[in-house]
């Protein structure tokens, strides 16, 4: 039962609204970079509903540089978008699974009460397999900035549950998206090996992903920090 609600299609997602998504033979819903962001129930990004970030984009640089993210890495990311588009669906099924085996996790996706909330887990899984190519993109601009502390807000009970009405714990521990990074960035490997480069390629995208991971994952973790110390 619950494995199929962590393999459900992207087909009940755009079912349930007014999206034009691409679709293939089967009408399941191909993610790309045609994909707008209104199709995607949720996902705001560039639009007037996202406050502005509380840190400028120079500062963001200084993020950066701190855990050594350069030019050489967004190249690499934007070389593993292509790699990774076409099995997006499955590596989010992947890190969906780790979650779904975990039920101190997947109690973020449930009530107090224990029950999964199955609609809540479909729709943020449109918009995680929207991330993944958002980070490949390496289009880090005020934008993108902006939703950083959005999704920030999303896993904290400032604002998470919000986006889908969900009916799930209001509240993601901070301690759990700093240890998520390595199991997100550890099973992407394998999926990078998917794009026939060389292995010294698929290391500098293994590398680049690490770092934006961990980047955003520090962005994210703003609400959860005393004002003034962030
Ligand atoms: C590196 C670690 C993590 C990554 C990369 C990640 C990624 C994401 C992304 C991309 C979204 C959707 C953002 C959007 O609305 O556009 C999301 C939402 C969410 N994540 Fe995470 N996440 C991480 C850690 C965690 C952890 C540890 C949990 C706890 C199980 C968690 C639970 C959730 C929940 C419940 C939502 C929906 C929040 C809402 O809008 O109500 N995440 N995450």
């Amino acid at each position: 039962m619950l494995r199929a609600l962590f393999t459900v299609s992207l087909a009940g997602v755009v079912s349930c609204g007014t999206q034009h998504g691409t679709h293939d033979t089967q009408g399941e819903l191909v993610l790309s970079s045609r994909t707008q962001p209104e199709e995607i129930p949720g996902y705001t990004l560039g639009g007037p509903e996202v406050a502005p970030a509380p840190i400028t984009l120079e500062e963001l640089g200084l993020i950066k540089k701190s855990l050594l993210f350069t030019a050489e890495d967004e190249k690499y990311l934007r070389i593993s978008r292509g790699v990774l588009e076409p099995h997006v669906e499955e590596l989010v099924g992947v890190w969906y699974g780790f979650v779904g085996a975990n039920p101190h996790l997947l109690a973020s996706f449930s009530s107090d009460a224990g029950e999964v909330d199955s609609a809540y887990l479909e729709r943020v899984r449109a918009r995680f397999e929207r991330w993944v190519l958002d980070t490949a993109s390496a289009e880090y601009d005020q934008d993108w900035l902006d939703y950083q502390f959005e999704i920030g807000r999303r896993h904290h009970r400032v604002g998470k549950n919000e986006t889908d009405n969900a009916r799930a714990e209001d509240h993601v521990k901070f301690r759990y998206i700093q240890a998520l990074t390595i199991p997100v960035t550890t099973t992407l490997r394998p999926f990078l090996e998917k794009g026939g480069h060389s292995t010294e390629e698929v290391e500098k995208m293994h590398a680049a992903w690490v770092k934006s991971v961990t980047l955003q994952a520090i962005l994210w973790s703003y609400p959860y920090v005393k004002d003034g110390d962030f």
